[in-house]
């Protein structure tokens, strides 16, 4: 059994911390609402969680499972590309969850060009030791090149502004999934 070589265990320790003294906390691709629902756990009773999905039945889902905190989630039905139009303030933590909506049309994943798009606007709005986290699904088409991309401009980006590491699984299949974290460093 994998506890802390599964990537999506291993993103939401690395992000624990920073979490405990977030404020403004985003999850890009909210899904089932399972990742939604560790971050809105692991904030301030203050802090508000930007939740987007482009797909009703997510936030539906999302809505159900988070109930308990929905005073303060904001759930958006947007794409992620629109976070820099929809969240005003600066961002402590971010999470994306690549891929598609486990049970529903496989055709309804995320896309590169919006994944990039997001990515570079969440970085753009990283408060201090904010912190973006990415977990890549590289097994298929629209994954593969997510991934690719994601890593051309991660290996490129400004040392001084940004640390950014990668997370992989070296003794299984190179489509395994593997994350991104990324942490603005002033
Ligand atoms: C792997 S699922 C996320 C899993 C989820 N975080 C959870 O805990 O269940 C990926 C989600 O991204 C959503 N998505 C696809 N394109 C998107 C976009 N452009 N903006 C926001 N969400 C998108 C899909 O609808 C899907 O629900």
């Amino acid at each position: 059994m994998q506890t802390v070589s599964n990537v999506l265990n291993l993103v939401k320790t690395a992000i624990e911390p920073a979490l405990k003294n977030a404020q403004i906390v985003v999850d890009a691709t909210a899904g089932n609402g399972h990742d939604t629902l560790f971050l809105a756990e692991h904030t301030p009773a203050n802090a508000k969680i930007y939740a987007f999905d482009i797909q009703e039945t997510a936030l539906t889902n999302t809505r159900a499972i988070t109930a308990e905190y929905a005073e303060r989630i904001d759930y958006v039905l947007a794409s992620h590309d629109k976070i820099a139009e929809l969240v005003s303030e600066p961002i402590d933590v971010a999470m994306f969850n690549l891929g598609y909506l486990p049970g529903e049309k496989h055709c309804v994943t995320t896309k590169v060009e919006s994944t990039m798009a997001a990515v570079r606007q969440v970085l753009a709005k990283l408060s201090c030791n904010g912190v973006c986290v990415v977990v890549a699904y590289p097994g298929h088409e629209a994954g593969a090149q997510e991934a690719a991309d994601l890593e051309d401009f991660f290996t490129v980006l400004p040392k001084k502004d940004y640390t950014v590491g990668c997370y992989r699984l070296l003794n299984h299949a190179r489509t395994a999934p593997y994350a991104y974290v990324v942490e603005k460093v002033r």
